[in-house]
């Protein structure tokens, strides 16, 4: 009995000491609620890990591997979070936008591809309480694919233009999404077709001139007749041709005009109200078959018997007609081998 208790005890305590040991990192973050939150899902910190497994630290190892996302104890990422990661030669990325403050335990796993491995790692994210953004912009640029314009270093090469296009330095990005999770189609695999990209900002500032120009109705006769009106002169900020924007696609939001989200609905109890009893009535009222019967039977068996009618006359009434001038004459022969018994022979008479 005490044996059996040691053994469990000692078994707990591996299980315990391995799950802990499975935790390599745990990565803690504060963001805040309606700014995009943005993760490198590094290839290289899990890579480490699978060679101290194998303690072959002294040589660079560059494994393919992939990544699975999901919150911690769920199957999924939340709703409001993203995990894309194109090919496994290359890092992965978590984006999204926080809509809610709260805190939320993410749970990345890592598989070596070459000796199937695996390595996890949790992230917990905690979003804080943040003012809305009073204006935001957004702007579609074609030429990227999303995981092209995450990294810090894009973002900010984007958001420069942004700053000179809305002549105010407090910008903030708000979300960046994949065109196709906006119903974009899927391009076609040749170079110099992208998926498009959304990136949508914000300030506490009022919109600048340039931006005002997308509320005209010039601007709205423009891009109605076609797709292809280019950035003003005077607002063409860009300066590397992937990150341009398409100008047809910028929409304003002005938070300020918008009306208060309606009232959320009052929860009931769950049960439906009672209707009172259903009587159902005695019998159906009669209904009138007559016609239907006349349409379904009595027409096709009309139709039916003179088309027999027909049929027949021309079998028997217009036969000799066919054969006009020919009687068909049967000559009984007397059977042998290779002989026909009988033989119909038309004659003339
Ligand atoms: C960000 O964009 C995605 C896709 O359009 C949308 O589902 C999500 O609600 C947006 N988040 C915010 C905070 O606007």
């Amino acid at each position: 009995m005490s044996f059996c208790f040691f053994v469990f005890l000692f078994y707990f305590h591996s299980v315990f000491a391995a799950t802990l040991c499975g935790i390599s990192a745990e990565i803690k973050f504060t963001i805040a609620v309606g700014r995009l939150f943005t993760y490198e899902v590094m290839r290289e910190n899990f890579q480490s890990d699978f060679d101290s497994y194998s303690q072959k630290l002294y040589i660079l190892h560059n494994d393919p591997m992939i990544f699975k996302c999901n919150q911690q104890g769920y199957p999924d990422l939340p709703e409001w979070l993203r995990f894309i990661q194109r090919r496994p030669s290359e890092n992965g990325f978590l984006y999204g936008t926080p809509t809610t403050p709260g805190k939320t335990f993410i749970e990345i796993y890592a598989i070596n591809k070459n000796s199937y491995d695996t390595a996890r790692d949790l992230l917990v994210i905690k979003a804080v309480p943040e003012k809305m953004l009073p204006y935001q912009a957004e702007f579609f640029i074609e030429l990227r694919e999303v995981e092209k314009v995450l990294p810090s270093s894009v973002q900010s090469e984007i958001k420069q233009d942004l700053q000179k296009l809305w002549d105010n330095e407090a910008l903030e990005i708000v979300n960046i999404t994949n065109a196709l999770d906006r119903g974009g189609r899927v391009p076609l695999p040749l170079a110099g077709h992208y998926e498009g990209v959304y990136v949508k900002v914000g300030s506490k500032k009022y919109f600048s001139r340039c931006l005002q120009r997308v509320m005209t109705p010039q601007y709205q006769r423009q891009c109605a007749a076609g797709d292809k009106v280019k950035v003003p002169g005077e607002c063409h900020f860009c300066k590397i041709p992937s990150n341009c924007i398409t100008w047809c696609k910028t929409k304003l939001f002005d938070r300020t005009k918008m009306e208060p989200a309606p009232p959320a609905p009052t929860m009931g109890s769950g049960i439906l109200e009672d209707e009172g009893y259903f009587d159902p009535p005695e019998s159906p009222p009669s209904r009138d078959y007559f016609p239907d019967y006349i349409v379904t039977v009595i027409v096709p068996l009309i139709i039916a018997v003179l088309l027999c009618l027909l049929l027949a006359y021309i079998m028997y009434g217009r036969r000799e007609g066919v054969y006009h001038g020919f009687v068909l004459v049967g000559v009984l022969k007397s059977p042998g081998w290779g002989q026909p018994s009988m033989c119909l022979q038309p004659r003339k008479i």
